[in-house]
């Protein structure tokens, strides 16, 4: 995942807004944030972080990292499910009685040769934690530390997820498929967010980041010697009014106001300058909110009628099991409401912004279109760190962000079985 340059607007976008749940006990913020702070917490997650940092693992390979959790929350007494959709790693703090509200961090690396010099970088050629992977399995860790140290005052339980292979790998959907988030009544999630200052989150309610696709196309013609086109069909010229085509869908059929991509990336045809080729390959990738799948149908029906006008025969793979269709991260809006009283009461409302839509993905959409959830950023960047881009070799983090990302997972959860659905609960007894 990568982001759009918020760091301009996100000083302009204030978000001033009235609390919706009043939190019924204000000090739980600030002794979370408090105690993520004390060495022994805020020390251990950058120990955690940094261990991760030097053996980065790829999607569905993270082994090394699986057992580093585990072997923590064994250290925190806290038990878990292991083997979850592969590495995935599901950890319970709390009255192991519902309700539950689960936390989520993804795990997995990138295939990028980290360019960084310093004492932690990637021991892994050609492998790294460019997209702070690593730091959200720290800071959820953090988070359980925290949670379990205050067990007792949670009103439900706590489920922690540590997810394998977001990059691509729909790790999220695998979790899905376990049941083991059956029960599960809401999620949060963060990632962490270069170009935005430590101590600063952003969020927004509704459609947030944008859902994406893959597809690829063969067009599949008659070959022929290039000066006689009348024997031949032609797959390039069909090739070639296929990929305007794709243009119009987003020109002339997207909503002006709704954020769409269709762009084709790959096109292969003949080797040769006097050969008309048998077939050619178009590929590409498109994002789109809400209408992600409808997009989805237009690109095949627009591929495939397209070449018949030009005699060609089309037939569209849209990856659907290596690279399946991310659907859009959509914030539900109690629970950006939440968040906002909560990120408010720690921060401070000035540093709870308004981040814009962006046309990255994240698969933590797939828990939200199962169950309510919330996804935010949380601000990496200090005067010497958290510039770069996610997925740059140059990627470097802040890591005195962890706290507030720890506190926040911490907080979120508590508040949320403790006030929100206890505020539903009191709404019930009244009726
Ligand atoms: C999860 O862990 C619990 C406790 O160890 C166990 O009883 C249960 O069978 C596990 N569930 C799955 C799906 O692995
Ligand atoms: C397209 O498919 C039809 C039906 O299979 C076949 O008859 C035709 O020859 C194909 N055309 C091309 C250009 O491959
Ligand atoms: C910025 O972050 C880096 C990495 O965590 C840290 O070493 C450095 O001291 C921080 N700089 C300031 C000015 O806080
Ligand atoms: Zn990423
Ligand atoms: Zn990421």
């Amino acid at each position: 995942m990568a982001f759009a340059k918020w760091i301009s607007s996100f000083l302009l976008v204030l978000c001033l807004f009235e609390p919706t749940f009043i939190l019924s006990d204000l000090s739980i913020t600030s002794k979370f944030l408090e105690e993520a702070n004390k060495p022994e917490v805020f020390n251990w997650m950058v120990g955690i972080r940094r261990k991760l940092h030097e053996y980065p693992e790829l999607l569905y390979e993270e082994f090394k990292t699986s057992q580093l959790v585990r072997q923590e929350l064994d250290d925190l007494n806290i038990p878990y499910n292991c083997s979850v959709a592969g590495t995935g790693v599901i950890g319970y703090v709390g009255t192991m009685k519902e309700p539950f509200v689960a936390l989520r961090a993804d795990m997995d690396g990138l295939p990028i040769h980290e360019l960084v010099e310093w004492e932690h970088r990637s021991k892994i050629d050609g492998k790294m934690h460019a997209c702070g992977h690593d730091a959200h399995t720290a800071v959820l860790l953090g988070a359980s530390k925290i949670l379990k140290a205050h067990e007792k005052e949670l009103q439900g339980t706590v489920v922690l997820v540590f997810q394998p292979a977001e990059e691509g790998g729909a790790g999220a959907r695998k979790v899905l498929d376990t049941g083991l988030l059956d029960k599960v009544k809401a999620i949060f999630g963060l990632h962490v967010a270069p170009g935005v200052p430590v101590g600063v989150v952003g969020s927004r309610a509704g459609d947030f980041m944008a859902g994406s696709g893959t597809f690829e196309a063969e067009i599949e013609g008659q070959g022929g010697h290039a000066a006689q086109p009348h024997l031949a069909i032609d797959p390039v010229v069909a090739a070639s009014t296929v990929i305007l085509s794709l243009q119009h869908l987003i020109s002339r059929e997207a909503d002006p106001e709704d954020l769409q991509v269709v762009t084709v990336t790959k096109l292969e045809g003949s080797n040769a300058f006097n050969v008309i080729p048998d077939t050619v390959k178009i590929g590409g990738t498109f994002r789109a909110f809400s209408t992600i799948k409808k997009l989805k149908e237009r690109i095949e029906e627009v591929i495939v009628k397209q070449a018949a006008v030009s005699k060609c025969n089309a037939t569209v793979n849209f990856f659907d099991k290596e690279k399946p269709l991310y659907p859009a991260v959509y914030n539900n809006k109690n629970l950006y409401a939440h968040y906002n009283s909560v990120a408010a009461q720690m921060l401070g409302p000035l540093r709870v912004v308004e981040a814009p839509q962006v046309t990255v993905s994240e698969d933590f959409a797939f828990y939200q279109e199962e169950l309510p959830g919330l996804f935010f950023f949380l601000g990496i960047m200090n005067d010497t760190h958290g510039q770069e881009p996610v997925h740059s070799p140059y990627f470097e983090i802040a890591e005195d962000a962890f706290p507030y990302g720890a506190a926040l997972h911490a907080s979120l959860a508590t508040t949320y079985l403790s006030d929100v659905l206890g505020e539903v609960k009191n709404l019930r007894d009244e009726l």
